[in-house]
């Protein structure tokens, strides 16, 4: 990103922010004359708010996963916590599940924030083998054989999920898959409950076919999967408004030390938000979105079609949603930071997140071949321009 700054003309095909163009600049508007109307709401929003977060934002989040999961009421409101965007929470989960030296299963590859914060509190990031359906059953019962003949099973904590549109890949978990994974957890929580983090930051970005329930809606005890969702990539990032549905046993532990930390996550912008649902002005929003993305989307996949697919060995994974197109290139190019390519692709004036990054620590192998490209801050022409500016720099090094 630092790189990208310094020269104004290079084409970020890197950082995964969301568009500028189509932030809801009116839509916050209104909403904000809405919280301002009455002056007691305006006081209200204004105040401090409790930990867990505003209550009728949380039931307005219960209320539309209840009907998106067709979960029959079997979420309570006090299992709804509302965090300082999705990442918070993810952290707030971390730290209260995982010890120094616990594991957490995460696909390979994976979010590559997550396992920075898993570093951070000294956690393992353990790859398990995925596909285009995300991580693969088979592979995550293969990885916990591993782990137990080694005399871990009891270190392993959590497994951690981006089943809509992942980051880096793309990939969506089928129905069956994230049926697989929470039955899986469960049957091998033998030593500890081994939770499941859903985090479906892109859950609303789908440009093509109908949601998949959560796997939370597998989960019928609701003891074991944990979800994170978030505003960020829906509405506005800088809003900062993210939240979990926790089982009923993590709720005061995580809630005990989100008070600690942070006395409550910023109340107005929570107030912000109802608003936004209150004015019906959420999913006008996501619907323009959806169709702005969905052209960025084919943008990138005709430019890939028309300038990636000649060069020999390069493939990449056409989502249905999200931010992120996936390439894989011949293993002899490396696309690491200072590799050839690298190097080549800033002097053509295009950047990208090389792949390996997105590996976990253990587990299964990293790749050095990969990139990470990303749709979402570029207009399509620049696109277009980013996408042929990469295939000469392939071409050029794997001459
Ligand atoms: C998979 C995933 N999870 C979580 C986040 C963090 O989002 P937030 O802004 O809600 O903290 C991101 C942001 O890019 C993401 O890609």
């Amino acid at each position: 990103m630092s790189r990208a700054l310094e020269n104004p003309n290079l084409i970020s095909l890197a950082a995964g922010f969301v568009d500028g163009a189509t932030l809801p600049q009116s839509g916050v508007q209104q909403a904000l004359a809405a919280v301002f109307e009455d002056p007691r709401s305006g006081s209200a929003a204004l105040q401090y708010g409790s930990t867990p977060g505003y209550h009728v934002l949380r039931e307005i989040l219960r209320d539309r996963m209840i009907e998106a999961d067709r979960l029959q009421d079997a979420v309570g409101l006090d299992q709804i916590v509302v965090t300082a965007g999705s990442n918070q929470m993810l952290h707030l989960v971390s730290e209260t599940l995982l010890e120094p030296g616990d594991i957490v299963l995460c696909a390979s590859p994976t979010y590559f924030v997550y396992m920075g914060l898993l570093a951070a509190i000294e956690a393992r990031a353990v790859g398990v083998a995925s596909d285009d359906q995300g991580m693969i059953p088979e592979a995550l019962d293969d990885q916990f054989r591993r782990i137990e003949a080694a005399g871990e099973l009891g270190r392993v904590k959590a497994i951690y999920l981006v089943p809509y549109f992942d980051n880096p890949a793309g990939v969506t978990m089928s129905l069956e898959r994230r049926l697989a994974v929470v039955e899986a957890a469960k049957r091998w929580s033998r030593h500890t409950t081994i939770h499941v983090i859903s985090d479906e930051a892109y859950r609303e970005l789908r440009y093509q076919g109908d949601d998949i329930p959560s796997p939370r809606s597998c989960d019928e005890t609701g003891e074991t999967v944990v979800v994170a969702g978030t505003f960020s990539k829906s509405f506005s990032p800088g809003i900062r408004v993210g939240w979990g549905v926790l089982p009923r046993h993590l709720v005061a532990p995580v809630c005990d030390l989100k008070g600690n930390v942070d006395f409550g996550s910023p109340n107005f912008t929570q107030h912000l938000m109802a608003r936004v649902f209150q004015q019906n002005l959420f999913d006008p929003h996501v619907a323009r979105l959806r169709q702005s993305y969905h052209c960025k989307l084919m943008a990138m996949l005709n430019a890939a079609d028309e300038f990636l697919a000649p060069l020999d060995g390069v493939h990449w994974f056409r989502p249905s949603g999200g931010l992120y197109v996936w390439l894989q290139l011949p293993p002899r190019i490396e696309t690491g930071l200072g590799s050839r390519l690298f190097e080549m692709a800033i002097r053509e004036g295009v950047l990208y997140v090389p792949g390996e990054y997105c590996y976990p620590m253990h587990g299964e192998p990293l790749c050095r071949n990969m990139i990470r490209l990303s749709f979402g801050v570029q207009s399509c022409e620049k696109i277009r321009e980013g996408v042929e500016m990469l295939a000469r720099a392939i071409a050029a090094v794997g001459d």
